[in-house]
C-alpha cells in the first residue's frame, strides 16, 4: 500500500476515519503502558504527529520492541479512528515494521535541546520541531515571494552566482579560482597568479544579483532575482550570514518613492501569505520563541510603514537621552542598537528610513540634489534590524563615475553596468530583501544560524 503523508490525516482527517491506511515516519515519542503502546511520528509533512495507537496483546515482543525507540523509523497500516481530542485522529495499528534502527546513542533523546547544541548535529537537527516548522515556513515564504511577483509581471531572472565585479563594494567578496596553494607560492605576482588561473581574472561569489538584475531590468522592465548570494563578513553577530538567500527587485521607470510602495506591498503580501498558510506554525514559534508574534505580524500587515527621514531619525536619536555606545552625528553609519531604538522604542512597527549620507553608502545609488545624499532606504524593523536595502539607482553617466573614482574603483570591471547609462537610461529602482533576516522576523527565531538548513558563519563550515 502507499503511503499517505501524515499531514492528510492531521488536516482532513475526518474523510478517512474507518478507512484502513499505511502510513510511515519517524518516532519521536515511545510510551507505553501495561496493555497499550504509542508511537508519537511525524514524517515531516505536518508540524503535529500522529500517534499510532498498538494493542500489546496483538503483537509479539519481536516486533514491539525494536519500533518502540525513539529517532527510529517506521511503517505502519491501521484504521483511522477520532482521538481523545476533539477534531484529531489517530491510528489503530493493525500491522506496523521496522523500517531502520536507531540506537541509544542518538542524540535527540531529550524533548528540549538548546539551539547552540543543535547546530552542532546539522544532519539531525531537522528532526526536531524548530527545525521543522522553520522550514515549512521558509518553503511558504519563499513561494510566496515568488508569487508576489509573478502576479505582478516580474520577470524571473537567474543571475550569475560567480562574477567579476563587487556589487556593495564592501570587499567582503570570496574569491573563486582554480588555482591551488602551490599556484599561488610559485607565482612571482599576482598578474602571473590571475594569468594562470581558470578566467584570467578576479573572480569572486557575488554578493548581490543587482549589478546583472539592473542589465536584465533594462531590457525586460521589471525583473526579481531569488538566489544565494555570500558575504565573508566576519562579524559574528545573530544576524549576519556568509551564505544567505537575496530577493532582489529591480524596476526601470521608478522612482524611489515607487519601489518603496512595491517594498511595502511585497512585505505585508508575504506576511499575510504566512499567517493565511502557516497558522501551526506559528502559534508553535509564539509559545516556543516570542509572545505575542501573530498580533505583531497581523499588525504589520494592517498599518502603514513609518518613512523617516535619515535626518529626522539623527535628530531623534540625539534627543532620546539615550546612550549609545556609538555616538549620535549626522553621518553616522546606524548601528543596530541605533535602528533597535528607533524601531522598538519609537515607532514599534517597520521603518524606511531614506536618504543615507552617499558617503555611508554604495556607489550605485542616485544622489539627491544636496549633493549629501542619496536616494536610498533602508527598511529596518522591531527585534532585526535592517531588512531591506533599497535605492533609486544613478542613472546619469558622468555622476555614476564620479562616484566610483571618488571610491577608488576599477572602472575596466564595471564597463557594462555603466553601458547601461549610456545607451538609453531610466531611471530605475530596486531593493534586496534578505530571506533569513525576513525569517527571523516572523518566526522570532533570533539567530540567523537557525533559519538555515546549514548555518554559514566565519570559522564554521558542517
Ligand atoms: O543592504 P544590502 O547589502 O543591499 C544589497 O546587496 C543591494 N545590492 C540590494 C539591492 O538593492 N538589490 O543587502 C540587502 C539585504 C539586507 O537588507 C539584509 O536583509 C540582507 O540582504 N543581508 C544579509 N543577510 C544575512 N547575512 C548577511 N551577511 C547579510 N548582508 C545583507
Ligand atoms: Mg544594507
Amino acid at each position: 500500500m502507499k503511503n499517505l503523508d501524515i499531514s492528510e490525516i492531521i488536516v482532513n482527517g475526518a474523510a478517512y476515519e474507518g478507512k484502513r491506511v499505511n502510513v510511515a515516519g519517524w518516532v519521536r515519542t515511545a510510551r507505553d503502558s501495561k496493555t497499550m503502546a504509542f508511537l508519537a511520528i511525524n514524517d515531516g509533512t505536518a508540524l503535529r504527529h500522529l500517534q499510532l495507537v498498538i494493542d500489546k496483546s496483538k503483537f509479539s515482543d519481536e516486533v514491539l520492541a525494536p519500533v518502540m525507540k525513539n529517532g527510529v523509523s517506521v511503517s505502519a497500516d491501521g484504521v483511522v479512528v477520532k482521538a481523545l481530542k476533539e477534531g484529531e485522529y489517530e491510528i489503530n495499528v493493525g500491522q506496523i515494521s521496522l523500517l531502520g534502527d536507531c540506537p541509544s546513542d542518538y542524540p535527540l533523546q531529550k524533548k528540549y535541546h538548546s539551539m547552540e547544541f543543535l547546530r552542532t548535529i546539522p544532519q539531525l537537527r531537522v528532526r526536531t520541531n524548530t527545525f521543522n516548522a522553520m522550514l515549512r515556513v521558509r518553503s511558504k515564504l519563499s513561494f510566496a515571494i515568488h508569487r508576489f511577483f509573478q502576479e505582478r509581471g516580474f520577470c524571473y531572472i537567474h543571475t550569475p552566482i560567480i562574477t567579476g565585479s563587487d556589487c556593495e563594494g564592501a570587499g567582503e567578496i570570496f574569491r573563486v579560482t582554480s588555482n591551488c596553494y602551490a599556484d599561488a607560492r610559485t607565482a612571482k605576482d599576482e598578474a602571473e597568479y590571475l594569468a594562470n588561473d581558470f578566467f584570467k581574472r578576479k573572480a569572486g561569489l557575488t554578493v548581490s544579483g543587482q549589478l546583472e538584475g539592473e542589465v536584465a531590468a533594462m531590457a525586460m522592465g521589471k525583473i526579481y532575482t531569488f538566489g544565494p548570494t555570500f558575504r565573508a563578513e566576519n562579524s559574528n553577530t545573530p544576524r549576519h550570514a556568509a551564505e544567505f538567500w537575496q530577493v532582489e527587485p529591480e524596476v526601470a521607470f521608478a522612482k524611489l518613492d515607487d519601489i518603496i510602495a512595491i517594498a511595502t506591498d511585497m512585505i505585508k503580501y508575504i506576511i499575510k501569505a504566512v499567517l493565511d498558510e502557516c497558522g501551526e506554525e506559528l502559534a508553535f514559534f509564539e509559545k516556543a520563541f516570542e509572545a505575542g508574534l501573530r498580533d505583531k505580524l497581523r499588525h504589520v500587515v494592517e498599518s502603514d510603514f513609518v518613512v523617516l527621514d535619515y535626518g529626522e531619525a539623527i535628530r531623534i536619536l540625539e534627543k532620546s537621552g539615550e546612550k549609545f555606545q556609538y555616538p549620535v552625528s549626522w553621518g553616522l553609519d546606524l548601528q543596530s542598537e541605533h535602528e533597535r531604538y528607533i524601531t522598538e522604542k519609537v515607532f514599534n512597527k517597520p521603518v524606511f528610513v531614506t536618504n543615507y549620507p552617499k558617503k555611508i553608502k554604495s556607489f550605485y545609488m542616485k544622489q539627491n540634489d544636496d549633493g549629501l545624499t542619496v536616494a536610498a532606504t533602508d527598511l529596518l524593523v522591531p527585534g532585526v534590524g535592517e531588512i531591506i536595502g533599497c535605492s533609486e539607482r544613478e542613472a546619469d553617466f558622468d555622476k555614476l563615475k564620479e562616484a566610483m573614482v571618488e571610491r577608488g574603483m576599477n572602472l575596466a570591471d564595471y564597463e557594462g553596468y555603466m553601458d547601461l547609462r549610456k545607451y538609453g537610461s531610466v531611471p530605475h529602482s530596486g531593493f534586496g530583501l534578505g530571506l533569513e533576516r525576513m525569517l527571523m522576523y516572523v518566526t522570532g527565531i533570533g539567530n540567523i544560524r537557525d533559519v538555515q538548513l546549514y548555518s554559514r558563519t566565519a570559522g564554521d563550515l558542517m
